[in-house]
């Protein structure tokens, strides 16, 4: 049995979680960031980093309180975030974790953030392989074949924006606040599809995806109609940009497990995972045409950045004894 004290601060949540086995989950603090980067519309990187430094250690002491643990010498390793993501906010996480495995005298694990919302299944199934994962964030959209535990390889990629940023940036222009992703999916649950988006590289005879030129159309459509005085109906508009992403990503798993009959499991990972569109339509797709292919979704408190998934993704380095020095340092532009 191992316990893992993990730490996630590649972004806007400083997350602290105590995770058995690589499953279970003991505790998993989140403390969001969100309100403080509204008002920019963006995630400001040096607001994150102070935000960062002035929550860790209560969330951790809140991580270690709630696994009702005495002490943080009770676990068996720490974890943490070393990349990707914003330079100053993994080094806060970074600089922690460090610093615990040095008083405590525990091994460090250092942990990709990808893997991370990948392994977030592993908290609700038995991750089995060879696994296909689509991962779909506010910074990444991955296709990754997983031959066997620990072997990525990321068969498809954007070439451009990620899922979540043209989200977002579709939803500030209507509008709505930041992170817009969440209120966009509730708007397009409200309208019809009535404006042409288009389909990028949809069929075009490779895994990967294109974003930019969606999120253009999409302004496009809404500032020529404002030029012409004509009203634009948001929910309307959300519905027919929901549904362009929807098709073509439901199109490149489809195209994937038809390229690796051997897959055995899809999981799906990342903030956008949350998006209501995207589950249902990739469940019912693969269920339809690849029965044999057993399809995992992670619940939404496991979708959006937290550290239950980076101790979930430590497990496997833990048995493996593959730690890191504490030497290691934030990569904010690693790869799986
Ligand atoms: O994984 P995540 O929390 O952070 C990154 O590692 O990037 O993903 C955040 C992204 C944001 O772009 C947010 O708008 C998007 O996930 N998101 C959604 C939904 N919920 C969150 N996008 C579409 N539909 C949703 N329901
Ligand atoms: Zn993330």
């Amino acid at each position: 049995m191992s316990m893992i004290l993990a730490i996630e601060s590649s972004c806007d949540e400083t997350s602290v979680a105590v995770i058995e086995d690589g499953r279970k989950i003991h505790s998993n603090i989140v403390a969001s960031q969100v309100k403080s980067h509204m008002r920019f519309g963006g995630v400001v990187p040096e607001v994150a980093s102070r935000h960062h430094v002035e929550q860790i250690t209560q969330v951790t002491q809140m991580a270690v309180e709630q696994a009702g643990l005495d002490s943080i010498s009770q676990v068996d390793a720490i974890a943490m975030t070393y990349g990707p993501g914003l330079v100053g906010a993994l080094l806060i996480g970074v600089t922690a974790a460090k610093t615990l495995s040095m008083v405590y005298q525990k091994p460090l694990i250092a942990v990709n953030h990808i893997a991370g919302h990948i392994y977030a299944n592993q908290l609700v199934s038995e991750m089995t392989y060879p696994l296909l994962a689509l991962v779909i964030s506010g910074s990444h959209t991955d296709l990754v074949y997983i031959k066997e535990e620990g072997h990525f390889e990321v068969i498809g990629e954007t070439q451009d924006d990620a899922i979540g940023e043209a989200y977002d940036k579709v939803g500030r222009l209507l509008g709505l606040p930041y992170p817009a992703g969440k209120y966009l999916d509730e708007l397009a649950q409200k309208g019809e599809e009535t404006y042409a988006v288009p389909r990028a590289m949809l069929h075009e005879d490779n895994l990967d995806f294109s974003f930019s030129g969606m999120k253009s159309a999409v302004m496009n459509l809404f500032h020529n109609a404002k030029q012409r005085g004509e009203s634009i109906d948001p929910a309307n508009l959300a519905t027919s940009f929901q549904q362009a992403v929807i098709d073509i990503v439901t199109a490149k798993v489809v195209k994937a497990l038809g390229q690796y009959p051997d897959v055995k499991q899809f999981v799906l990972a990342g903030g956008v995972a949350a998006n209501s569109g995207i589950r249902k339509n990739l469940v019912d797709t693969i269920q339809a045409e690849f029965p044999d292919v057993e399809v995992v979704i992670p619940p939404l408190n496991l979708c959006g950045d937290n550290a239950a998934m980076i101790g979930a993704a430590a497990e496997y380095l833990y048995q493996k004894q593959d730690f890191a020095s504490l030497m290691t340092n934030a990569k904010p532009g690693l790869m799986l």
